[in-house]
């Protein structure tokens, strides 16, 4: 069950490039200032609150969740529940940056504590514990393991991370870890909100900004790890590049020096003489062969991307 097939990597082999040029861009420049950093921070911490509780289910909006979070007020005619899940997620993750530090290796207690706040006073009986009997996700193409085996199976996926024998890229192994977790869904309920935590440690240890996956893109994540759960990953790792190429961009627009103009792509086949048109820019774009991000429903990009594709493409010729 360990042995991931990689049939995918051709596909999205100029997307993990991009991707890691992307990060040393982001390394190499000089560090942001602490006030832009702690700003950032706070964004992608309320945008990551609301986008992983939303896919869970929770009905605050996003500014509802910032509301909650930033200035403490209760959204009327919203349960106790998911104010708590809110303010949980929220404390999730000033602890998974308290976890960072150089060196960091990923491990089952943090794991294990990272549940524990996502679900403490909601589901105290269970929080940060491993079930003890059987479950079912409701869609899905398979049924989870056996309690027994949760507690073995979950050391073993632990394991496959340390020693990453297919020498997969953190971006690929990110995603099969995710998919792993899911797959062996180690708890009674909040597996999805808790690693969608823990592979960004992965992620974030690897010097990358947190990917977030999009209440957006639940349907596809769902069909994505339907795929997986065939051993295809294709669809998770593209959905994967795609989420962080958006953190990526949002840290690279914020450089002091940046001069990146990302515009939808709409605008941008009006407003230049671009060989292409929308339509295969926009395919392009969803299958991760240009630098674009998507914001709500729309796909953004620049001219120098465009340009550099069909460069590319020359060269391949
Ligand atoms: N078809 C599927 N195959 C594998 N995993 C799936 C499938 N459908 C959903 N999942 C995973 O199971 C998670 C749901 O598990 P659970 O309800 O324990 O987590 P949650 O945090 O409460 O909710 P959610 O995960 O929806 O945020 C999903 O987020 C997803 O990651
Ligand atoms: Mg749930």
């Amino acid at each position: 069950m360990w042995d991931v097939g990689v049939t995918y990597r051709k596909k999205l082999q100029t997307s993990f490039d991009r991707l890691f040029e992307k990060k040393a861009l982001l390394q190499k420049a000089r560090p942001l200032p602490a006030v832009a950093l702690r700003k950032m921070r706070e964004v992608l911490a309320i945008e990551w609150t609301y986008n992983s509780n939303s896919i869970e289910g929770n009905t605050l909006s996003l500014r509802e969740t910032q509301m909650v979070l930033q200035e403490g007020i209760t959204i009327k005619g919203k349960s106790l529940r998911e104010h708590f899940e809110a303010k949980n997620h929220e404390k999730a993750l000033e602890h998974l940056y308290h976890l960072l530090k150089p060196g960091y290796e990923l491990n089952a207690r943090d794991i294990l504590k990272l549940h524990e706040l996502v679900l403490r006073s909601i589901e105290d009986d269970y929080a940060g514990r491993l079930r003890n009997a059987g479950v079912r996700i409701a869609g899905a193409n398979f049924v989870p393991p056996n309690a027994q085996n949760v507690s073995g199976l979950f050391d073993d996926l632990i394991n496959f991370v340390h020693t990453n024998k297919q020498n997969l890229n953190v971006i690929e192994l990110a995603t099969v870890f995710h998919h792993k977790f899911v797959w062996i869904h180690p708890f009674f309920d909040g597996n999805g909100r808790t690693v969608r935590l823990a592979m960004n440690l992965i992620l974030m240890q690897a010097g990358f900004p947190p990917a977030i996956i999009l209440r957006n893109d639940r349907k596809k994540y769902y069909e994505a790890l339907n795929l997986a759960n065939k051993g295809n990953y294709f669809k998770l790792c593209l959905l994967m590049c795609q989420a962080l190429e958006r953190s990526l961009n949002i840290y690279i627009q914020a450089l002091p020096d940046n001069d990146a103009n990302y515009r939808e792509i709409s605008n941008l086949v009006e407003e230049e003489q671009l060989v292409y048109g929308q339509e295969y820019i926009s395919l392009l774009a969803r299958q991760g062969k240009i630098d674009a991000y998507k914001e709500g429903r729309n796909w953004l990009t620049t001219k120098a991307a465009i340009e550099d594709y069909m460069q590319n493409r020359k060269r391949k010729r």
